[in-house]
């Protein structure tokens, strides 16, 4: 929620007091132009079809679902999420700027994702990671049984994953400038810890502004690091009877932020720290 700007002791305002961490958020994290075009990809790739009903698991702010229903006039969007405060941000800020058509085509449900609702739909997408929250394999298959549930009989499940040798670094920061300038600020995800006997790992973000101040684990994670092939081999017992890992191509430019083109992999080189989709096919 935005909070109205504070004066502190020092008599000045605090920049960070100011600030809207789910903006923050969505600024520093999230392109859901970029996941539409990717979903659009790996349905082609599984079906002949045009895909048309999307389920966003774990939606957050929906910033996905509104983009979906934007990228064509008969497309429907789902987002759930358990957090009502996230839920109403993503529909003062998000929903709010799509034509009453568009808001028409998204529907929201606060409730775990861990229920099956109807109508089932073409591609359901876990991204950035969330089920990485469930800890035990019996509660990541569990979860991924009620997705495929959720799914049409040609439906695909989208999630992403990251690894390589630089995520188990403890202490780890990652900083990028998301805005520059006055009322700038920069993105720090930082790798908090990582215990290699239960793979539990945890991760914060935090914002920091151009007047020096910080929003200090604006958001936290406590997750089971999860590896490509335990997530297929859960995939297939919960009866997905495909998965595909989509590696990305390099960039010529290094400076380049742009995502590269998706490819279907079944091997990649070990990059210090890579992300990557699997896609699942029903
Ligand atoms: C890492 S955020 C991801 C937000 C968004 N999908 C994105 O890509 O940036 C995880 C979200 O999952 C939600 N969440 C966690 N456990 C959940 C559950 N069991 N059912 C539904 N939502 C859940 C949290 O409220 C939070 O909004």
């Amino acid at each position: 929620m935005a909070k109205s700007k504070q004066k502190h002791g020092n008599g000045k305002s605090n920049l960070a007091a100011a600030a809207d961490k789910f903006a923050c958020y969505q600024k520093s994290v999230q392109t859901p132009d970029h996941e539409v075009e990717f979903f659009e990809q790996a349905f082609r790739d599984a079906n002949r079809r045009k895909p048309y009903t999307l389920r966003e698991d774990f939606c957050g702010t929906f910033a996905v679902c509104c983009e979906w229903v934007k990228s064509h006039p008969r497309r429907t969007s789902l987002g759930v999420d358990l957090c009502d405060e996230t839920l109403d941000w993503g529909r003062q800020h998000n929903l709010s700027k799509l034509s009453e058509s568009q808001q028409q085509r998204v529907r929201l449900l606060s409730q775990d994702v861990r229920k099956r609702n109807r109508p089932q739909v073409d591609i359901l997408a876990a991204q950035n990671f969330s089920f990485w929250i469930f800890k035990k394999r019996s509660e990541v298959i569990e979860y991924f049984k009620v997705a495929r549930s959720n799914l049409k009989p040609d439906g695909i499940m989208v999630m992403d994953m990251m690894g390589g040798g630089e995520c188990y670094e403890e202490d780890l920061v990652d900083k990028r400038t998301i805005v520059k300038g006055k009322k700038g600020f920069k993105y720090h995800w930082k790798q908090a810890s990582f215990n290699p006997v239960t793979a539990e790992a945890r991760f914060s973000i935090s914002f920091k502004f151009a007047d020096g101040s910080k929003l200090r684990n604006a958001f936290e994670y406590d997750w089971r690091f999860w590896t490509i092939p335990e997530v297929r081999e859960m995939l297939a017992e919960a009866g997905f009877r495909e998965s595909h890992v989509y590696w990305e191509s390099e960039s010529e430019d290094e400076s380049d932020d742009e995502y590269g083109e998706w490819y279907r992999a079944d091997d990649a080189s070990s990059d210090p720290s890579w992300i990557c989709y699997i896609v699942a096919l029903k």
